[in-house]
Order: structure tokens, then C-alpha cells, then sequence
């Protein structure tokens, strides 16, 4: 019998359900560990600078909700005079971009954008770490989509000499492994190759640069990268996306033909608040980029020398490498323990067999916190190792593949 709409969806309800949950994670859901104590240490969210529930920001939202007056409409529809404006501009300014639009998420921020700048025309080039919304957007535009292999420009001049210029998508610090995009040599292969390049900086708009500009604005190269994305859900504490843009005209052009940001209501007054408070407090407390640099650093240093093998040599993103899904269960579950949380990133966020169990660090760690994440590890190491088993061979012979096939390609 030909199985009936529903049934299908039941099936690919029942795959996840009893394939995966039960199958391949022994009846626990992987990404659903203990409830936290009261001596936890949170290291699950992207807040790093520590500014979740800072007064400054959370009187800010109050006050405007207390104010009533908030519009629900379409991003389409923001008026010239309206309060999302005047925030587009300081952060425009604060990124060192002539012009920017807020979106509803980052997610919706990347899929707008890769949406209204490429067509089946224009090839995207994702590196192969890049977040899943570029890969979305590139999908949503009907573009042709070309992986190249993580930070590895070589590849991707090689991909572009094949398949003509395009649109090239970066993260600044890669979401899954804390590295950092070769940004300068990037900028050049896009001028030498007339491609654009586009840079999420979810991961250090705040931490990196003059006052939290940016990674792109620390290196000095705010000219050459047409377009800059962020999600404020990292640093800014908030819950929205920013699209920063050096032509001023792309503005009026997006709000308009972004789906994302066209179709769904746009932010209401007391997102804009809290944005606009977070974004004074990122530029005012340098001391909160001083700390996080110092917890770096020093988690990083210690991991190091234990024989964790970390994607990059400073940040505030490290990922400690499980391999398969049991072992990360395993490892979480053990530093939970401990008392140590972070977050485990699998499939799709991570190839097969890679799995991670990230550690975000952020500014409001104490010495003694920083003692305990090393401690803990240290742990880990001797009761895990540091290097994740390989995975097991394969049965049947594995046909010539490309470096994206062979290396990082996650989707
Ligand atoms: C690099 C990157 N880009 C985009 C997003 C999506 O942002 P949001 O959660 O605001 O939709 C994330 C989310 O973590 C991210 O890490």
C-alpha cells in the first residue's frame, strides 16, 4: 500500500523519535542534560560579556513596556520616524557601517540577506563551518552552493576558478570550533575574483575590536567587507539580528524584498530598548572585554597544555572534540557533574562522528569559576583522553572524494 501523506510524516517523526533518540542516544535526548545547581557554571549561553540581565538593559525594556504603544507590523512597514531606525544607526555607526538594517533574528538577518544578493546566477561559497542560516539563504535565493573547506582560502580561489565569481560566506568565529576566519585573506581573493563577501560576526561583534566594533572592524577592513551580519543574541544580550551594509541604498531594497524581514512583525519597542541600552553598556565597559579575553586566555592556555588540541589559539569559544554523540553524552554528563555546563553541538550543527561539547566562556567568571572549568577538564582528560576514537572503517570501499567531502563539510 502507498503510504499516505500523513503516515510519511509519522515516519520521519517515528525516524528521529525511536531512530535517533532511542537508536543511536540509548533513550536520552542528547541535548537535554541535568537541571543546573545552585553552584553551576553556565557556560551554554552566548552572553560573554556577561550582560544578560544587567540592570541598565532590563530597566530599559521595563520602562518601554510600561509605556505601552507597540506596533505590530511587518518590517516592511517601519515608518521613517519609527525607534527601530535610530537603533539601526547606532549600530550601524558602532560597526563603522554607513548604513544597517535590524531583522527579527540573525537567522532571519542571514537568510534575508544571502536572499536578496544571490539568484541562480550566483554561486554562494559557504565555508564549510559557516552557520546553517548562509547555507539556508543561498537555498532560498536558488543559488548554486559550492562548500569550501574550513578556512582554507587555497580551495576556495579553486572553487571560484571553476564556477565564476559570487557571493562568499564566512562567519568571523566559527560557531562550532571557535576559530577564526582568515578575514584579510578573504578580502583579497573577493576583490582579485569580483566576488562579495559577506561575514556573520555573531560570535564577536562586542568582544573583538574598538569598544566591541567587530572582527572585521578590528582588522581595519570595515570597506572591504560589503556585509556584515550579527545575531544579538550573543554579546548585545538581546534578541534580534543586525545586517550591516556599506551602500546606504540597500537599506530601503531590503526591508522591502527580505522575505524574513517583509513578512514577519518587526521588533517591538522594548527589544529596541534593550538593544539600544546593551549596545551603550557593550561600548561603555571595556573592563568586560578585558575579563573575557583574561578567562580565555587562561582556559585556553590550561586545556592546551593538557593536550586538548583547540581550533584557535584566543577566544572565547572551546570546543572540546567528543567524536561520536555517546561519548559527548558521556563527557556532558561528566561535567555536569562536576557542575560544569556547556552545550552539546551535533548533527546537522557538526559533521558526523564530530560532535561537540562546546564551552562558552564569558566575562562574569570568576578566578575560582575559571579553577573549576580547568579542574573539571583535567577530569575529562583523564578519564576520556583528549582525542576522540576514529570513526569506524567502513565497509565498502569510499569513493575519491573532495577535501570538503573528506574534511569538515556538515551539510
Ligand atoms: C554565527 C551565527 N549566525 C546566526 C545565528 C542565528 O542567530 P539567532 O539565534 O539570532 O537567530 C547564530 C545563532 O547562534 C550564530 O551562531
Amino acid at each position: 500500500m502507498i503510504p499516505t501523506i500523513p503516515d510519511r510524516v509519522q515516519s520521519r517523526v517515528d525516524r528521529f523519535s525511536f531512530g535517533r533518540v532511542v537508536g543511536e542516544w540509548g533513550g536520552r535526548h542528547l541535548l537535554q542534560g541535568l537541571p543546573p545547581g545552585p553552584d553551576a557554571i553556565l557556560l551554554d549561553s552566548n552572553d560573554y560579556l556577561g550582560l544578560a540581565g544587567d540592570q541598565r538593559i532590563t530597566e530599559a525594556m521595563c520602562t518601554a513596556l510600561a509605556a505601552g504603544g507597540g506596533r505590530f507590523i511587518p518590517g516592511a512597514f517601519v515608518p521613517g520616524e519609527h525607534p527601530q531606525i535610530i537603533v539601526e544607526r547606532a549600530l550601524a555607526d558602532h560597526m563603522r557601517a554607513p548604513a544597517g538594517i535590524l531583522c527579527q533574528t540573525g537567522w532571519d538577518a542571514n537568510v534575508g540577506l544571502l536572499q536578496t544578493i544571490a539568484d541562480p546566477r550566483t554561486p554562494v561559497y559557504v565555508d564549510s563551518l559557516a552557520h546553517l542560516s548562509m547555507w539556508h539563504g543561498a537555498k532560498v535565493a536558488g543559488a548554486p552552493i559550492h562548500p569550501f573547506r574550513h578556512n582554507f582560502p587555497g580551495h576556495l580561489r579553486e572553487e571560484i576558478r571553476t564556477y565564476g565569481p559570487g557571493v562568499i560566506a564566512v562567519d568571523s568565529i566559527y560557531s562550532t570550533n571557535g576559530s577564526r576566519a582568515p578575514l584579510a585573506q578573504l578580502c583579497d581573493l573577493a576583490e582579485q575574483t569580483g566576488s562579495l563577501l559577506v561575514v556573520d560576526e555573531t560570535r564577536s561583534l562586542g568582544t573583538d575590536g574598538p569598544l566591541g566594533s567587530g572582527a572585521v572592524a578590528a582588522l581595519g577592513l570595515t570597506e572591504r567587507v560589503p556585509f556584515r551580519v550579527a545575531s544579538l543574541s550573543g554579546a548585545l544580550a538581546g534578541r534580534a539580528g543586525f545586517v550591516a551594509a556599506n551602500g546606504v541604498d540597500f537599506v530601503d531594497y531590503f526591508r522591502m524584498e527580505s522575505l524574513p524581514a517583509a513578512f514577519s512583525s518587526a521588533l517591538l519597542p522594548h527589544d529596541l530598548a534593550g538593544i539600544a541600552a546593551a549596545l551603550a553598556a557593550v561600548r561603555t565597559d571595556d573592563w568586560r572585554r578585558e575579563r573575557l579575553v583574561v578567562v580565555s586566555d587562561r582556559v585556553r592556555q590550561a586545556l592546551t597544555a593538557l593536550g586538548f588540541e583547540l581550533e584557535s589559539a584566543a577566544g572565547h569559544i572551546v570546543a572540546l572534540q567528543a567524536g561520536p554523540d555517546l561519548r559527548a553524552m558521556a563527557i556532558r554528563d561528566f561535567l555536569e557533574a562536576r557542575g560544569i555546563f556547556g552545550s552539546v553541538l551535533c548533527p546537522p550543527a557538526t559533521a558526523r562522528h564530530r560532535t561537540v561539547v562546546r564551552l562558552c566562556l564569558h566575562a562574569a567568571l570568576s578566578d575560582t569559576d575559571v579553577d573549576r572549568i580547568i579542574q573539571a577538564c583535567q577530569e575529562v582528560r583523564d578519564t576520556f583522553g583528549t582525542v576522540p576514537p576514529a570513526p569506524a572503517p567502513r565497509t565498502a570501499p569510499i569513493p575519491k572524494q573532495s577535501a570538503v567531502q573528506t574534511g569538515e563539510s556538515t551539510r
